[in-house]
């Protein structure tokens, strides 16, 4: 039914209609509601009004989304409702963890909660469709954006990338809680060189299909309704500008048949890439790749329609690009009524709303990843203690919102300090020590870190020598890690780690609480502190469920995504590397793969972390040795709680093919399971290994099985576990 509006509509469409629902504009509203005084934002006025506009970012509130929608619907001759695009990224105005944080996790429900609230949030606010989530996998902590998706590995990464899209867009997108989502940002992006930001990739055809492309093919799988493509160029074809990833894979081999948005001006920088030699150019190239809109790239809107005039394009290609927008835009229910999301008395009911914060603190609970905790310190004993609470971060409410949170309002986070002070047992003081930024903390703009000011240490110091346990919360800035953050450095930023080796000189009974959107080098910090949380930015709930993990009314039990380097150097580091030809050592030789000033191995590797009671693996059993291609492992295990508290673990397992027609992985995850086990209880896991999860891409990008011999681990990180073998025939 829809298919035959579309095709209703298209016949009713000129040239410049079909291509303004091909422009997406950036919002040019202020307090006051729109403000078309100058040029720009006249421009976009009056294309509204012509009908050439398709969708709007960056417009938001009931009241702006309703003004907006009303030029175009009363105004232009066809009256197509615009699609408001916004980034919800890790909520609207209530704010989850950063994704990273809560991918830490592993924990799918929550995450599809947590989607959940902030599609209800958003879009009470006339807001339908977010650009989100971004599933690219990175494997270089030296990227700002690695805090925005699900971490380094592909298995865990489409479960999850599956788990928010299942969130944003429920099961019926004309529920007016529910958003069309995002899958971003196709593709690559995640392996800039360097881990520099907006720069070249350069990955072989078995990364690309192994470790990139799978969590946007489960994307689409999920229905998810739009991609977004990317700033990067792969093999000097900017993605933008690439029909083999647009037409080839995404619309012919998986059969997408939502739309791709560009990333912001992405088709215009093709010109500066050296792709197109002016925005001619670089309309053709996109259009015919099948990027199907302009984001505030203005290429579009000025060329495209006197290109199919001049022959050079084929108006055909404009009806697949505007066909695919419009069914989102039915799929969403906009046709019935424009302004189903704008709902002033929701609005109000639903913004900051007490359950959000409830569904937030939950979410930043589970996101905690206990690092390290010798001899028990953790959890804090909750009277007659004196606590000495340090670092700028732990009184700060604006840098645990972390970045990407444009509807949020500045310092609404409870801070550590505040949620300690919420236990009222223990003697709490509380000292700076040193700031950590003295710039902007602005989200467009850059954060300047103090490297000099030491002047409070002495007093941090003083507190630090009074104290029986030192909390300190150090780390990274809210807006030092998100889009054009890119570090070169993966220490403690600033004058941290000098603070940190003061204090343990008068109290060694530290507890390192780390702020970070992405992994640290925190190497001193392992060898000598007893216990470290990893409590990322948590967002507006953070001082809270920290509180509550230090005191142990929340037993921690989330797992690393992404691998933590003893080293920047180290990076790009991740727990599914390749074998190489030299991988050990011979009495001494140097003649291996190593390092020589560094092990190979990672501070803490992907899927580490910590609880305050202990589990024990035992009995892994296989279902056979030998089995055909085709037929499933069934792999079972025990594990028990061994320690003295309740306790879930994410139980993981992982699997290494020997030998492969392409090199395989050392270890790939292909299953997990979050189990809430009591202590002395032993619960039997099971998982099944089937076709979808024995095989892998050959260098054609078909998907193959091959024969031979397997093993299988299974544990609670990706190194400590035990293993079995089979054979495939
Ligand atoms: O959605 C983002 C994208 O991830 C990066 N560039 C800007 C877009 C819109 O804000």
């Amino acid at each position: 039914k829809i298919e035959i509006k579309i095709d209703s509509l298209l016949k009713l469409m000129t040239i410049e209609e079909k291509v303004g629902q091909m422009n997406q504009y950036n919002g040019f509203w202020d307090a006051t509601g729109p403000s078309p005084k100058n040029g720009s934002a006249a421009k976009k006025y009056e294309h509204l009004r012509k009908g050439w506009v398709g969708s709007m970012l960056n417009v938001r509130s009931v009241e702006q989304v309703r003004s907006v929608q009303k030029i175009v619907v009363e105004e232009s001759r066809l009256g197509i409702p615009l699609i408001i695009g916004f980034d919800v990224i890790h909520g609207y105005k209530t704010l989850s963890p950063i994704p990273l944080a809560e991918s830490a996790s592993w924990d799918l429900e929550a995450i599809e909660q947590s989607a959940r609230v902030a599609a209800i949030e958003a879009s009470a606010t006339g807001i339908n469709w977010t650009f989100a989530p971004m599933v690219d996998v990175s494997r270089d902590a030296r990227w700002g954006r690695v805090m925005e998706g699900a971490g380094e590995d592909p298995y865990l990464g489409s479960k999850i990338a599956i788990a928010r899209i299942n969130g944003f867009q429920g099961d019926d997108l004309t529920d007016v809680s529910t958003i069309a989502a995002t899958a971003k940002h196709f593709a690559g992006y995640g392996f800039a060189e360097a881990g520099r930001e907006y720069n070249a990739v350069d990955i072989g055809t078995s990364t690309l299909h192994n470790i990139v492309f799978p969590p946007f093919k489960a994307a689409v799988d999920a229905n998810v309704k739009t991609l977004m493509n990317s700033f990067n160029e792969i093999d000097g074809v900017p993605v933008t500008g690439s029909s083999y990833l647009q037409r080839d894979i995404l619309k012919g081999k998986w059969n997408f048949n939502g739309f791709v948005i560009s990333d912001w001006a992405s088709i215009r920088e093709m010109i500066s890439w050296g792709h197109a030699k002016d925005k001619k150019q670089a309309a053709k190239i996109a259009a015919t790749a099948g990027s199907d809109m302009d984001m505030e790239g203005y290429v579009y809107i000025e060329e495209l329609a006197q290109l199919v005039k001049d022959g050079v394009i084929d108006e055909a290609l404009l009806d697949d690009a505007v066909s695919r927008i419009l069914r989102v835009k039915f799929e969403l229910g906009l046709f019935e009524d424009p302004y189903k999301y704008c709902d002033e008395a929701r609005e109000k009911e639903m913004i900051g709303n007490s359950k959000h914060h409830d569904a937030v603190l939950d979410m930043a609970k589970k996101s905690i990843v206990l690092l390290k905790n010798e001899n028990n310190v953790l959890p804090l004993k909750k009277e007659g203690q004196k606590i000495a609470l340090i670092g700028a971060l732990a009184a700060d409410k604006n840098s645990p919102l972390g970045s990407w949170r444009i509807a949020s309002d500045d310092n609404t986070a409870v801070s550590v300090l505040e949620g300690m002070q919420s236990y009222k047992g223990n003697e709490l003081v509380y000292k700076k020590g040193a700031d950590v930024s003295v710039g902007s903390t602005a989200f467009v703009k850059e954060v300047k870190i103090n490297t000099t000011d030491k002047s409070e240490f002495d007093e941090a110091i003083k507190a630090a020598k009074n104290a029986d346990v030192v909390v300190m919360v150090l780390g990274e800035h809210g807006f030092q890690s998100g889009e054009a953050r890119s570090r070169t450095d993966l220490q403690l930023p600033g004058v941290q780690q000098d603070l940190l080796e003061a204090v343990y000189k008068v109290n060694t009974n530290i507890v390192l609480v780390l702020n970070n959107g992405r992994p640290l080098a925190i190497t001193w910090a392992d060898k000598h502190i007893p216990a470290i949380v990893e409590a990322w930015q948590l967002g507006t709930q953070t001082g809270n469920a920290v509180a509550q993990v230090l005191y142990g009314d929340y037993n921690p039990s989330g797992k690393l995504p992404m691998t933590f380097p003893r080293r920047v150097g180290q990076v790009p580091i991740y727990y599914n590397y390749k074998n190489t030809g030299r991988p050990t050592n011979k009495e001494g030789n140097v003649f291996w793969s190593h390092y020589i000033d560094s092990e190979n191995t990672p501070l803490y590797s992907f899927g580490h972390g910590l609880s305050y009671t202990t589990f024990k693996y035992s009995n892994l059993k296989l279902n056979g040795k030998q089995f055909k291609i085709g037929d499933d492992v069934t792999v079972s295990v025990d594990v028990k709680n061994t320690g003295a508290y309740d306790g879930k673990e994410v139980v993981q397992l992982y699997i290494r093919d020997l030998v492969g027609s392409v090199t395989r992985p050392v270890r790939e995850l292909k299953g997990f399971e979050l189990v809430e086990i009591k202590t002395g209880e032993t619960k039997t896991i099971t998982f099944k290994l089937d076709k979808e999860t024995l095989g892998f891409y050959n260098n054609q990008g078909e998907y193959i099985i091959e024969s031979g011999d397997f093993k299988v681990f299974v544990g609670g990180n990706s190194i400590h576990t035990l293993d079995a073998d089979f054979e495939l025939n």
